[in-house]
């Protein structure tokens, strides 16, 4: 059984998310329904980072985002694509790296303590998108290209069960 909590805050931030990944991967191996792994991932990671919030909006239809698991405060319950940082990246179907929040135009503050942000697509082995991965900092500028490159891959499990 995979330790419950990793405590990764000596570890620069690759090695931070490659600690994660082996927990996660141990967690998940075999698993392939999409809210259990949803979950897990943003657990794993809220845990490791202790960021604000970190989270799933799913998919709904054509063009809007619902809720899905997260860890944190209180988050909106929809989004339309194309509103605000999520929406902007799932319209778009690319990363948004977000170092200041206040000066991203449309940006929905959930929770008044967020300065930065990251949203990455959720994309299925088709293409087709069916959530974005949300992490909210208390911290300005938190996340950069190390960030993108990670979780670009970690959520490319996602592609390999739906
Ligand atoms: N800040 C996001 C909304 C989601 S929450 O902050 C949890 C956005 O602008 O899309």
């Amino acid at each position: 059984m995979a330790e419950t909590q990793l405590d990764v805050r000596a570890l620069d931030k690759t090695d931070a998310y490659r600690a994660l990944r082996v927990q996660f991967d141990a967690l998940c191996e075999g698993v392939t329904d999409e809210i259990a792994l949803m979950s897990t991932m943003a657990c794993v990671l809220q845990l490791g980072f202790g960021h604000l919030w970190t989270g799933f909006y799913r998919r709904v239809g054509a063009a809007k985002l619902i809720v899905g698991p997260f860890q944190g405060t209180i988050g909106c319950l929809e989004i339309e694509f194309g509103k605000g940082v999520c929406g902007t990246a799932a319209a778009h179907k690319e990363t948004l790296i977000v170092p200041d929040v206040n000066a991203f135009p449309g940006h929905i503050a959930c929770d008044a303590r967020s300065r930065s942000e990251i949203v990455v697509p959720v994309l299925d082995r088709g293409g087709e998108l069916i959530a974005v991965l949300d992490i909210d900092s208390e911290r300005l500028a938190a996340f950069d290209e190390v960030d993108r490159r990670e979780l670009e891959s970690w959520v490319r499990w996602f592609a390999k069960v739906t």
